[in-house]
């Protein structure tokens, strides 16, 4: 079975390319079979994660001048390189990334604008679908989207069966996020899509990664009521609250956590995560 997840949030900057890259290449190093997706197309960057320059770009895939094929970009060699030995030799990771370019966005939304162009659209990401499931046998495609309610995330979130709500903790908009969940949402869970709230870069928790043991700081976590309440308040389930860690919010240049220092306690998170059974495959 493939599990195909979408990270979305109502505001930017909430960890959404972070937890994706970095889900999506543990997943890889752990032997699985993975297609990471860059639908932020508006602000695309996977390459500040994943360093590459594509030929064909996801851009080119929706304006009919590439395959499927030629757009998702094995990447199974950046994994490995970072990994450093441990990595499971039955993983791969294809990544289809985003243009950045002004005038390649603009050429997308211009596409888009055209007469019956969006249910074609829509025909592009399903089939998409189809083909990382066929094709490529993927066992996860993840899927990174634009903010708030934009075309390109909620094609993003009509392909995907399980939706992640980002947050981050401290600068919530509470009021539009519960009536974006409410109003959006809904029509993809009655469809039978699950959606879960993950809260990141919850406060209070910034201590040296050496201290501690990840697993008494989320369970410290989970129990707090604070995060029960926004929990109900918005109306879905918590599945993870990452603490926010300094190294990773100040670091100049992303990086791979989960890859680089596995031991970090945002790696134990994010395995944790991966093994919900809401997410396993
Ligand atoms: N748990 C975390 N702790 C500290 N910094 C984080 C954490 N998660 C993400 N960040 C940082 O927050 C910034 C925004 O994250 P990003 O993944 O780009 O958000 P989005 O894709 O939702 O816009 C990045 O600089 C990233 O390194
Ligand atoms: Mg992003």
């Amino acid at each position: 079975m493939t599990r195909c997840i979408a990270f979305h949030s109502y505001k930017g900057g909430t960890g959404k390319t972070t937890i994706a890259s970095n889900l999506a290449s543990m997943l890889a190093a752990k032997g699985y079979r993975v297609a990471l997706l860059d639908f932020d197309v508006y602000a695309p960057s996977m390459q500040a994660y994943f360093d590459y320059l594509p030929r064909k770009w996801i851009n080119d895939l929706l304006s009919d001048n590439a395959e499927v094929n030629d757009v998702m970009i094995d990447t199974t060699s950046i994994v490995e390189k970072y990994a450093k030995g441990s990595m499971n030799k039955d993983g791969r990771l294809w990544i289809g990334y985003s243009n950045s370019k002004k005038e390649e966005v603009y050429k997308l939304e211009g596409d888009a604008g055209k007469p019956n162009a969006k249910l074609q659209i829509l025909r592009k990401f399903m089939h998409l679908r189809e083909e990382l499931i066929s094709e490529f046998e993927s066992d996860f495609i993840i899927i990174d989207t634009s903010p708030g309610i934009r075309y390109w995330s909620i094609n993003s979130l009509a392909i995907a069966d399980t939706l992640f709500l980002t947050l981050k903790f401290g600068d919530l908009d509470i009021e539009g996020t519960k009536k974006m969940a409410s109003d959006m949402y809904g029509s993809f869970t009655r469809f039978g899509a699950k959606s879960y709230l993950l809260l990141n870069r919850v406060a209070g928790y910034c201590i040296p990664h050496s201290v501690g043991s990840a697993h008494s700081i989320s369970s410290e976590m989970q129990q707090n009521d604070e995060l029960d309440s926004l929990s109900r308040e918005v109306g879905m389930e918590l599945i993870s609250a990452i603490p926010c860690y300094c190294d990773i919010q100040f670091k100049r240049k992303e990086f791979l956590t989960v890859l680089e220092f596995p031991e970090h306690p945002f790696a134990k998170q994010l395995e944790e995560l991966a093994a919900n059974k809401q997410i396993k495959v």
